[in-house]
């Protein structure tokens, strides 16, 4: 039997529509063909693009072979809680290259005395004390070899060097490491344009030096084409995080200012800085008026000051209606005249206090937000008001997540029913901001239709990385495979592309303004996302922010360097079980396109049987449309057509049966129970079934790759990684027997022969509803953690 490795193959350009390309061959969905050494090295040595030379200053193997590590003592595996993040600076353990390193830097050189310059140097006295175990100093001069030097294109000591020329034409950002020769002595040049650019670098060299990669021919360089790169924090004023699965939110708003000076703040700008994110939105899109509030501008300012250094812009939510609910208006209709002296006094009064402040991020008209609509105006009027008042000094980051209080037909279809027809009738400085997906961050969607449908208008990208919908802290599923599906996803525009990252990027319809943001997963835990290999995913948004060409795998493979270990040992098992772990999930929750058959009132067990709700669309029947005869929404010209958002090649191949991925297949039809899959050779009810099958074993698997780094990674962080990922199985096995109890019952097809039987019956899934609780906890459904849950597919 063909496994469901050969969905590769069903038109290369089909697959592409939604960039999925690597749904389990048997045993491996999702992870790369060769072996994690070999991948990551092609791609480090291609590093594509041109926005960054990543880490392939060997320009070969990102594992060397001559290396060997030695199996780490008790004394150098200390118990670690995560909060280094992947800022750690351990001691070189390889003796040839800790000399090598020792040798090149001994000093830190800068005549400047900026903020982030002093940054730049106080994270390189860090770094290269940690990693070279000496202590290496700031210095007034270079006196000797082995001297960073740091400075911009006009620094005395830099101006005058050949590299200049080559730096110039990186952009306000960009950055430039090399050797040179500074007054006689070899050293080390980090030059950047500004000095936040310098600041980039210095990260750089760390980076490459926490991989453990030679400096013998150091030639790194970087520069972001998107300009805008942020994070978007759903943080309440009363210290809680909407769809947060970290603690409390880490600003602390009720302590602000004061608490703006705990070492928190500036670890999480270092961080930031680290993967060259240079905004942070402050306040959940679900906007509080009191946000706005003078005090609350103390607030900001607060924050702001001291994100500043790490070229970080505080932005903030504004709720539409915040000129009748502090203001005293009557009215918040944006075409007033007093609703918009309002907020320009407002926006006055945040300048005053924080004078590079970004802008605001608004949703508005949707899930019950006020909104221009609520007075007869349009998001563009709207959006305007705030843009007039922001004008030469911020951006307005205008969210198309729009989701109104009717029941649709189609839920999908609103944004681009509302966006669209407003192209070109938008300010300069209002960008929109559109969800990867046309539903809601599902484990996998179809692009969203609104990227290429908006020429006149620059559209932002928002991307999740708190995993709502992915398994929340707990489940492993590095979202680096969905970002770049995504990026390179093809709008088929012009025969071949553009892409939605050269939409976002403004290349390719000329956009002014560009932007990326990412759902924060950042809290108050310790290890500040809920989980440590959470940590990948905050990593991996800023480093795809950065650079849209870099792959998702030579990211993992830098981030488990840096968090965890440079051993082969510990580098190879761990990159391949993140490679997998999205595609896994998928399996094991949402296989075949089917998308928000998640429970109701929690996110991260299964509900496809829920029907009751007030509304239609909040229904998992109303995505899965599971019948008697098949299942599946039917999207096509003859159902609600959504595929006629998309361009006419993208259209026509998501919406005609023998081409549309297999990946999307029930995303856009509704198929029989016994149609036969052309790529496997199953029915649709068999192929459902040996997907949450191979889910479920994927985990498994992922479970034996980690026992093998015991004793390689300390034993803190390995035991939680563990624990979660047992926790992970069980819940991937409770939502493979669920939903197939439920597709069962409804299709009334039997498990076929090879499978593991189904652990409750449908009745007793149902009733775990008052069990699983909906709050964060953990373990949070204790029902469903026992027996074995793999083998699924039995041998
Ligand atoms: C999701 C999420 C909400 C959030 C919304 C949004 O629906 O569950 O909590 O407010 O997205 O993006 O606005």
């Amino acid at each position: 039997m063909a496994s469901a490795g050969a969905a590769n193959n069903d038109g290369a350009g089909a697959s592409s529509l939604a960039g999925a390309s690597n749904v389990g061959s048997s045993g491996s969905a999702g992870a790369p063909s060769a072996g994690t050494g070999a991948g990551a090295a092609a791609t480090a040595g291609n590093p594509g693009g041109g926005t960054e030379n990543a880490t392939a200053g060997s320009g070969g193997s990102l594992t060397n072979p001559s290396e060997t590590y030695p199996l780490p003592d008790a004394a150098t595996l200390k118990d670690e809680d995560g909060s280094s993040l992947w800022l750690r600076y351990p001691l070189v353990p390889i003796p040839g290259r800790l000399a090598e390193y020792q040798a090149a830097f001994t000093t830190v050189v800068s005549a400047a005395d900026t903020p982030s310059i002093n940054a730049a140097e106080a994270e390189l006295v860090l770094g290269l004390s940690g990693l070279t175990g000496k202590t290496v100093q700031v210095a007034p001069a270079v006196t000797g070899a082995g001297a960073v030097v740091l400075g911009t294109a006009t620094s005395a000591a830099i101006k005058d060097l050949p590299l200049v020329a080559r730096l110039t034409p990186l952009g306000p950002e960009g950055y430039l490491i090399e050797h040179a020769e500074v007054g006689g002595q070899a050293v080390t040049v980090v030059a950047g344009n500004s000095d936040v650019g310098v600041l980039y670098g210095a990260f750089a060299l760390l980076r490459h030096l926490q991989m453990h990669q030679p400096v013998g021919e150091l030639a790194l360089s970087g520069s972001p084409k998107i300009k805008n790169r942020l994070l978007n924090h759903w943080d309440n004023l009363d210290g809680s995080v909407e769809r947060g699965y970290a603690g409390k939110s880490i600003w602390s708003w009720a302590s602000l200012p004061g608490s703006a000076s705990s070492a928190v703040l500036k670890n999480y700008a270092r961080a930031n800085a680290s993967i060259g994110i240079n905004g942070t939105v402050l306040t959940n899109v679900n906007a509080n008026a009191q946000a706005l509030t003078a005090a609350s501008i103390a607030k900001v300012k607060a924050v702001a000051d001291v994100l500043r250094p790490y070229g970080i812009k505080a932005y903030l939510t504004a709720r539409f209606s915040a000129p009748r609910e502090i203001g005293g208006l009557s009215t918040a209709d944006p075409l007033d005249a007093g609703v918009k002296q309002w907020w320009a006094a407002k926006i006055d009064e945040i300048y005053a206090q924080v004078p590079d402040f970004g802008g605001f991020l608004i949703k508005a008209n949707s899930e019950g937000q006020p909104g221009p609509q609520d007075y007869n105006r349009t998001h563009a009027d709207g959006a305007n008001l705030f843009a007039d008042a922001l004008k030469g000094r911020g951006i307005v980051l205008w969210r198309a997540f729009v989701y109104s209080d009717t029941s649709p037909p189609d839920r999908i279809k609103q944004a681009y029913e509302e966006f669209k027809p407003l192209d070109g009738k938008f300010n300069a400085n209002v960008l929109v901001q559109v969800k990867n997906g046309p539903l809601d961050f599902q484990p996998r969607e179809p692009f969203h239709p609104l990227f290429g449908a908006m020429p006149k208008t620059p559209l932002a990208l928002e991307l999740q990385i708190t995993k709502e919908y992915l398994g929340e802290d707990t489940h492993l599923a590095y979202l680096g495979p969905l970002y770049e599906e995504v990026l390179k996803a093809d709008t088929k525009l012009n025969g071949t592309g553009p892409t939605v990252a050269h939409i976002i990027d403004g290349s390719a319809q000329s956009y002014a303004v560009t932007a990326i943001s990412g759902v924060a997963n950042i809290g108050s835990d310790t290890n500040w996302t809920g989980s440590h290999m959470n940590q990948a995913n905050w990593y991996v948004f800023g480093r795809m922010a950065w650079s849209q060409d870099i792959s998702a795998e030579l990211v993992a493979n830098e981030w488990v360097r840096q968090t965890f270990s440079n051993d082969p040992m510990v580098l190879t098992p761990v990159v391949k079980l993140m490679m997998q772990s999205r595609e896994a999930l998928v399996s094991y929750m949402t296989p075949l396109g089917l998308a928000h058959i998640m429970g109701s009132d929690h996110h991260y067990g299964p509900g496809p049987w829920i029907n009751d709700l007030s509304r239609a669309e909040w229904n998992p029947v109303y995505y899965h449309k599971a019948d008697a005869q098949g299942i599946g929404f039917n999207r096509t010209a003859q159902g609600s057509n959504a595929v006629g958002q998309y361009s006419t090649a993208v259209g026509q191949a998501l919406g005609a049966r023998a081409s549309v991925p297999d990946e999307l297949l029930l995303f856009f039809h509704h198929v029989g129970w016994t149609e036969k899959l052309a790529s496997s050779g199953r029915t649709v009810w068999e192929e459902l079934v040996y997907r949450y099958s191979h889910g479920v074993d994927e985990v498994g698997s992922m479970r034996e790759a980690w026992a093998t780094v015991k004793g390689r990674v300390d034993a803190k962080r390995f035991k939680a990684v563990d624990d979660f990922l047992q926790t992970q199985h069980y819940e991937a096995r409770w939502w493979r027997d669920a939903c197939l109890a439920y597709f069962g019952d409804v299709s009334k097809q039997p498990l076929p022969a090879g499978y593991a039987p189904l652990a409750k019956t449908l009745a007793e899934y149902k009733a775990l509803k008052s069990q699983c609780p909906t709050d964060v906890t953990k373990p949070r459904c204790t029902p469903v953690y026992s027996g074995s849950p793999s083998p699924a597919i039995t041998p």
